[in-house]
């Protein structure tokens, strides 16, 4: 299929607002500030923020690689790197995984609609006088009404997909980026004013390493992935709809950096309002759920910055959402060879049957349990610290030891077009090569046997 057939992102901004779009998510302003606040506060951001910049970037570059010279979806990149091989596999496994997040991602959506609808009915408004814990307890635990929520938020996706890469996902993340970046800026600064907040700072910057286990490490490493959507081929995906002339350094660099500063604003949101208000850090995915409505409560013109804010937290979590499933609609439509009309149709489909399971674990399904965890946690603790981490592993073997440095290092530089400093080829290279591997490899380790 030519390039203009697959449809292609207009302009080098556009890839990195799309793969932006495709990063900021849940993931900054859910799992990331509830993950901190599970696993001791500034530790386990530092050790996240040491793997953002040593692994994640060089992992993002393998993808891109893989995926811009490849040209196709996330399997059939591999096979044309590597043809008659195994190595598609890997694609395979990175499309499973996009199913696995998709199996709950639309159910904390769905939270957001329900939290949005709450704050167009100004129900933040009335400080003192509502538990926000307990709000949010019997919001998702509920059977029905979640659900209509969580259908609400997968059909908008799916809507944006529908319209194609050009107008849907690009316009889409062009317009909300920016608006919720200052949107939780200004709601950081406001939270870090808080008489209380200190507590709150100090838990976010001041790293206490005594209670960090191996279990917070493999959490920081699936947070990582998770955050920049890697180790799945959404990046391979998006990658393939990348020009020639993109810089692949660049893109890369700009993703990891407004990821990253998302999640850090995103926590500073959040933590000081933890402390200032009594909550516990503790308190797992309902976190943002709790605190923020606390904090919008108290804030003159809280009511409508609570709307704007869940708009925002909505569209940046729709973004994300459309890039899962473009991995999966690029891959089906392109194998099965039906259209993507009908792809998107019979995934929607099925989606809304997992995502169903996930919604009623937080409720009529609480009980029943996999290997200890309820279902959507399952969902969510596999694909993040099992199969996006096995993705990565199999990402950077692919890229360090099959492709080989020439091709990377080709691709890095568009052929010799765009100079990269030779230290960064070679430092890059190195980590993908010899680093990366043995390190993963020793932390799923420690996390399954510690
Ligand atoms: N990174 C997104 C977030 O933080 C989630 C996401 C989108 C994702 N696409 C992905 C995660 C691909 C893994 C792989 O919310």
């Amino acid at each position: 299929m030519s390039a203009s057939e697959r449809g292609s992102f207009s302009s080098s901004f556009g890839v990195i607002v799309a793969m932006a779009g495709s990063a900021v998510g849940l993931g900054n302003m859910w799992r990331f500030p509830y993950l901190v606040g599970e696993n001791g506060g500034a530790a386990f951001i530092l050790i996240y923020l040491i793997f953002v910049l040593v692994f994640c970037l060089p992992v993002m570059l393998c993808e891109f690689v893989i995926g811009r010279r490849g040209g196709a979806n996330a399997v059939k990149s591999f096979a044309l790197l590597a043809p008659k091989s195994a190595w598609p596999l890997a694609g395979v496994l990175g499309i499973l995984a996009a199913i696995f997040i998709m199996a709950f991602y639309p159910v904390i959506g769905g939270w957001g609609v329900n939290y949005l609808v709450k704050a167009l009915n100004f129900t933040f408004s009335r400080a003192g006088e509502i538990d926000y814990g307990a709000l949010f307890n019997s919001s998702v635990s509920s059977t029905v009404p979640p659900l209509i929520y969580m259908a609400i938020f997968l059909l908008a996706s799916v809507a944006v997909v529908a319209f194609g890469v050009k107008n849907g996902i690009e316009k889409c993340s062009k317009v909300m980026m920016p608006v919720l970046f200052f949107l939780v800026l200004g709601i950081a600064i406001y939270a870090m004013c808080l008489p209380g907040a200190g507590d709150g700072i100090r838990y976010l910057f001041r790293p206490d390493f005594s209670a960090v286990t191996g279990k917070t490490v493999a959490a920081a490493m699936g947070q990582a992935f998770f955050s920049l959507s890697l180790g799945m081929g959404a990046v391979i995906t998006y990658a393939s709809y990348a020009g020639k002339n993109t810089s692949i350094l660049r893109e890369s660099i700009a993703t990891v950096s407004a990821d990253t500063v998302f999640a850090i604003i995103a926590g500073c949101a959040i933590m000081p309002a933890v402390f200032a208000f009594g909550y516990s850090p503790e308190q797992g995915p309902g976190l943002v759920f709790v605190t923020l409505p606390a904090l919008f409560a108290d804030m003159p013109g809280g009511g409508i910055i609570a709307i704007l804010f869940f708009i925002a937290f909505l569209l940046a979590a729709i973004t994300s959402a459309i890039s899962l499933l473009e991995v999966m609609v690029a891959y089906f439509s392109e194998r099965l060879k039906i259209s993507r009309g009908w792809t998107l149709a019979i995934l929607t489909i099925f989606l809304l049957g997992l995502c169903t399971l996930s919604s009623l674990a937080n409720g009529p399904l609480a009980d029943r349990k996999i290997f200890g965890m309820d279902l959507m946690t399952f969902f969510d603790y596999t694909s993040a610290n099992f199969m996006m981490t096995l993705g990565a592993l199999l990402i950077v073997l692919f890229v360090g030891w099959k492709i080989g440095k020439t091709v990377y290092v080709e691709e890095l530089t568009n052929g010799g077009k765009i100079r990269v400093p030779r230290w960064l080829l070679d430092g890059t290279f190195f980590v993908i090569k010899y680093i990366a591997p043995p390190v993963i490899v020793a932390i799923v380790l420690v996390s399954i046997l510690g």
